[in-house]
């Protein structure tokens, strides 16, 4: 059990729309991504998804209206719900929810689709031997 530096895991990707899994709990997992520019349209027919803003600003865009999110902010969106991020300057985001989840959802696989990957150097929690 070791403290999580998040300015220090930022610093060892640059991908965009790429996400790092840094820690995992009860099935669920805490990852770190990159965003720029605009993400594809998607929904999680049976996933809640959590994003939190450690440094920058983004949009949540909704069909019905958009939410700005700016550092040390959070939004919960809800399984079902069609949502697409857009950032129009870097923004780095905070990730929580189930592990497993595809990042474009329910949507065709495109160029963004990436498979969450544990960040070098971290690894699950396992218990005391
Ligand atoms: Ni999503």
């Amino acid at each position: 059990m070791q403290p999580i530096n998040l300015s220090a895991c930022l610093r060892q990707f640059s991908e965009h729309w790429s996400p790092r899994i840094i820690a995992s709990l009860n099935d669920q997992e805490v990852k770190l991504a990159k965003f720029q520019g605009a993400f594809d349209w998607h929904a999680h027919d049976d996933e809640d998804e959590l994003f939190l803003v450690v440094h920058g600003e983004f949009t949540m865009e909704f069909r019905d209206r958009s939410v700005v999110l700016r550092e040390g902010e959070l939004i919960v969106v809800p399984r079902g719900v069609e949502h697409r991020p857009v950032a129009e300057q870097e923004c780095h985001v905070l990730l929580f929810e189930p592990a497993g989840i595809v990042n474009t959802g329910n949507a065709i696989e495109s160029d963004k689709t990436n498979p969450a990957t544990w960040l070098e150097g971290l690894a699950p929690p396992s218990a005391p031997s």
